[in-house]
């Protein structure tokens, strides 16, 4: 990257000039996409920018060089099918949930899935049954007991499908290969949804990928951590309790037809990289990740997440190239560390939220990047004050507990709410409704969903209770300055629930 100094002042409204600022400043991406920005250099994007023409086929019915691309893929992940995927995971998740299980079917899936699983589930009438991950330090949502997984379908033969959110976006894993086994012994498909997982096949050094641990389904964004273009991903296919014309179909119903070349050269370009320098570049990388971490165990009150400090039962397993950075006993919250590291050092992270801040890395860092990181936290470390109250890992936080001075931030365990569903989620959005200020819909069955972004995570489908505690969890959420999106009231005053 060039020297030129890292500025927004720059005041402008074109797109395009604003990325080519943004591109030329010394702003360090510990952010998506996982290219990091350094790979390919085209001087013309739209030399290259065809449609189906002779000789390069079409991806919803591939014959020859996408078909190869595609099966190239396969083989890198040892999937028995792999398709492209140029509207990112989300198409993935709405094909895969489609096709998994008949429409008006049961799902069993974790609470903390992607909202395009939800997405899938009301365009499809699915019931849902849901899974509540244990929580973990740092406030952060925890593995899937493979237990409750094994209850639930005891409990509930109608569910059809299972869909399970491995690793998280903070980088925990279920063990997926029992509940895999689990799952299979009802004759059901297991969908896993590894988004944030592509790189895990290139090192044992991050969790067993879900392909090898049984999964049927498995949808990885390869731009999330690996070197390709923003929205490109792959839906694997490891069984024959698919129907593979079921999810084709779908495929083309969710994905525009007109794919990007742009989109698939990528793919294919990232694909045959990690076939050639993948394991190398790996190992280097690991090499890079171990080190700050170890460095990182210097710091007095800065924290990195470790699975070590939790029990197997908590995180099962972590993803270590996504680094989540808590202040542990200071004043400092998550959010004040985000905007300390962009403003004062230039190093963007990917994501905060009350008590940590994340950033993602990936192969394509380089070791620069990781020593202005771990010197921008040493001296961090350094200036810090310690403060009596917040303990900065959310486990000794009680819901509704108040300390002087300071308001407490919430943990993803005061956040996600074990959910109350009374109907479907389509069914309650097709409903009469009304609008009510939040305030007043408690007791109400809520139309909308109520996210919040990132992670995109419901805290309300609609179809669920309003109660009095999640009512005043969205409240608290928006006084911290946390993202709260998907009502239509924008500004989040009011909600639409299904009319008595
Ligand atoms: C867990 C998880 N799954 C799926 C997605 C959707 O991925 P994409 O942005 O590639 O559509 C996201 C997006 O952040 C996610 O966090």
């Amino acid at each position: 990257m060039s020297e030129i100094k890292y500025s927004w002042q720059g005041d402008t409204s074109r797109l395009d000039q604003k990325l080519q600022e943004h591109s030329h400043s010394d702003c360090y991406p510990f952010h998506m996409p996982g290219h990091k920005r350094r790979t390919i250099d085209f001087s013309d994007l739209y030399s290259l920018d065809i449609t189906e023409i002779e000789g390069f086929d079409n991806l919803h019915h591939s014959q020859g060089i996408l078909k190869e691309a595609q099966q190239r893929a396969a083989n890198l992940y040892g999937a028995d099918e792999t398709f492209y995927l140029v509207n990112g995971s989300t198409a993935g998740i709405l094909s895969a949930v489609s096709a998994a299980l008949p429409r008006l079917g049961t799902l069993l899936m974790s609470r903390n899935s992607h909202k395009s699983a939800y997405h899938a589930a009301c365009l499809r009438g699915l019931e849902t049954v849901y899974l509540l991950p244990a929580a973990s330090e740092f406030g952060i949502s925890g593995s899937v007991s493979p237990a409750h997984v094994a209850q639930a379908l005891e409990d509930l033969p109608q569910i059809a499908a299972v869909f399970i959110t491995s690793p998280t976006y903070d980088g925990v894993t279920s063990d997926i290969r029992t509940i895999a086994e689990i799952v299979h012994a009802y004759n059901l498909p297991l969908i896993v949804d590894e988004a944030h997982g592509a790189h895990f096949a290139f090192s044992e050094e991050f969790p067993e990928p879900a392909l090898s641990c049984g999964a049927d389904l498995v949808i990885h964004s390869l731009h999330k951590t690996l070197p390709s273009f923003t929205q490109t991903a792959l839906l694997h296919v490891n069984s024959e309790r698919i129907d593979r014309d079921a999810l084709k179909h779908f495929l083309s119903v969710y994905q525009t037809s007109s794919p990007s070349y742009l989109l698939m050269m990528s793919m294919d370009q990232c694909v045959r990289f990690m076939e050639e320098k993948g394991p190398s570049l790996m190992e280097e990388y690991v090499l890079q990740l171990k080190l700050f971490y170890q460095q990182a165990k210097s710091l007095k009150h800065v924290k990195i997440f470790d699975k070590t400090s939790v029990s197997e039962d908590i995180c099962f397993d972590q993803d270590i190239s996504k680094i989540l950075i808590s202040v542990g006993n200071s004043d400092m919250t998550g959010q004040k560390l985000y905007h300390k590291l962009l403003n004062t050092y230039h190093l963007q992270m990917e994501m905060c939220a009350g008590h940590y801040t994340t950033a993602l890395t990936s192969i394509m860092d380089t070791p620069e990047g990781f020593q202005r990181l771990f010197r921008a936290l040493k001296e961090t470390d350094e200036r810090i004050s310690v403060s009596s109250g917040n303990s900065g890992t959310g486990s000794k936080v009680i819901y509704g507990s108040k300390r002087p001075g300071r308001s407490r931030l919430l943990t993803s365990n005061d956040i996600y709410q074990n959910p109350k569903p009374q109907m479907p989620i389509a069914l309650a959005m097709e409903q009469p409704s009304e609008r009510l200020s939040l305030k007043a819909s408690t007791g109400h069955i809520s139309q909308e969903f109520v996210y919040l972004y990132p992670p995109g995570i419901p805290l309300i489908a609609p179809g669920e209770i309003l109660t009095g505690k999640i009512i005043r969890i969205v409240d608290l959420c928006q006084k911290q300055g946390l993202s709260v999106e998907g009502l239509s009231d924008q500004s989040n005053q009011s909600i639409k629930v299904v009319k008595l």
